[in-house]
């Protein structure tokens, strides 16, 4: 198995561990409790600290949410200084893209879009594990930032059926020792 199937497995795992463990939590705290007749508890008091409670659930979900907005990557919003634009076209059954070499440790924009059907971009590594995908879309560009950690040729494949050649819509392209 290879390390990225690996990681996804124990990822996967975690996860599913981790929801039956929250469903369980979830379905106990639905049973009846046992009526307790000592019961003294200042329902004032908690009534008031659930106010505070929900002020403070709220200011972090703010905070958090202002911390993160940077990072959406998406539109304009993740456009950076020092970014490589790599333009990206898909036709009936070939690649092109412009410039060919591509920089590594770069950020790098892949614009992406098709001339005629829907073709599906993708980029794998020596080692035939995939680092990304994007559609090609007519008439619509799609960007992607990838920042290429090591030189060497990497392989474009076309991943959505656009027709008889869809098969030998292949490509690769050069990234280059970084400057
Ligand atoms: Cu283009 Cu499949």
């Amino acid at each position: 198995m290879n390390p990225t199937a690996l990681s996804i497995a124990i990822a996967y795992s975690a996860v599913c561990v981790l929801v039956i463990a929250i469903v369980a939590i979830i379905w106990r705290s639905t049973l009846p409790a046992r009526p307790r007749h000592d019961d003294t508890t200042d329902t004032e008091r908690l009534a008031h600290g659930e106010k505070a409670w929900f002020a403070i659930a709220v200011a972090a979900l703010g905070a958090l949410l202002l911390a993160t907005l940077p990072f959406i990557p998406y539109g304009d919003n993740a456009e950076a200084a020092g970014q490589q634009v790599v333009d990206v076209a898909g036709a009936q059954f070939a690649w092109t893209i412009e410039p060919s070499v591509i920089e590594a440790g770069v950020p790098t924009r892949f614009s992406v879009t098709a001339s005629d059907v829907n073709h599906g971009f993708a980029v794998y590594n020596d080692d035939n594990v995939m680092l990304f995908q994007i559609q090609a879309i007519p008439d619509h560009p799609s960007d992607y930032v990838y920042t290429f950690k090591e030189p060497g040729r990497y392989q474009v494949v076309c991943l959505e059926f656009c027709g008889v050649k869809h098969h030998e819509m292949l490509s690769t392209f050069e990234v280059a020792e970084a400057r």
